[in-house]
């Protein structure tokens, strides 16, 4: 246990241009949406999703549904359907 909180410290030291949680989970009635930051910044970069100085992105269902989530899914084979991003 001990040696995995040292081994995420020091991933977290790594990043020092650090953001505020790992991950983020959006309720919905449908389900909520856990969106995993890290995961995502690891395998694609920051600019594939922020422009200049990443910042918050507000997330709606819109935005979710097309360009801010969906849309990158079906370019890069990320989870499309329904019960992929909602989870009851
Ligand atoms: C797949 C898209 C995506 C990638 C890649 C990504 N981000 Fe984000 N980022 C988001 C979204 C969506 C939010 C809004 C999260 C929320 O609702 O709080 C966000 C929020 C942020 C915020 C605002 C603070 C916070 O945590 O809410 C910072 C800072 C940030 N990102 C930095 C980064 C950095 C640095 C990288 C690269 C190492 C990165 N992001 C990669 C989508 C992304
Ligand atoms: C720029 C491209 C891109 C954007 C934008 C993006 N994703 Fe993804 N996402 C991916 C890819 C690629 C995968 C598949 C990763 C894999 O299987 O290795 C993925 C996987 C996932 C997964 C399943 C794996 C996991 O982490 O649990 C979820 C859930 C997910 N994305 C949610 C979201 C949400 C919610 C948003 C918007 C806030 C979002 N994604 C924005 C590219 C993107
Ligand atoms: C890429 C992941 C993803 C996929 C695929 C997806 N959603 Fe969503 N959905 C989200 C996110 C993220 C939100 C935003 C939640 C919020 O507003 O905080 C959302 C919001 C919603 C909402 C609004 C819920 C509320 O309480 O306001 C509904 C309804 C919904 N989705 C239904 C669906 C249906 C039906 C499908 C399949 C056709 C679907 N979603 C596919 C990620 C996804």
């Amino acid at each position: 246990m001990k040696k995995l909180i040292i081994a995420v410290m020091l991933v977290a030291f790594a990043f020092t241009v650090a953001y505020a949680a790992d991950s983020v989970t959006y309720d919905s009635k449908k389900g909520a949406v856990t969106f995993n930051h890290k995961d995502h910044a690891d395998k694609l970069g920051c600019e594939a999703c922020h422009e200049g100085t990443p910042a918050k992105i507000e997330i709606d269902k819109n935005a979710a549904h097309g360009a801010a989530c969906k849309d990158c899914h079906k370019e890069k084979g990320g989870p499309t359907k329904c019960n992929d991003c909602h989870k009851k």
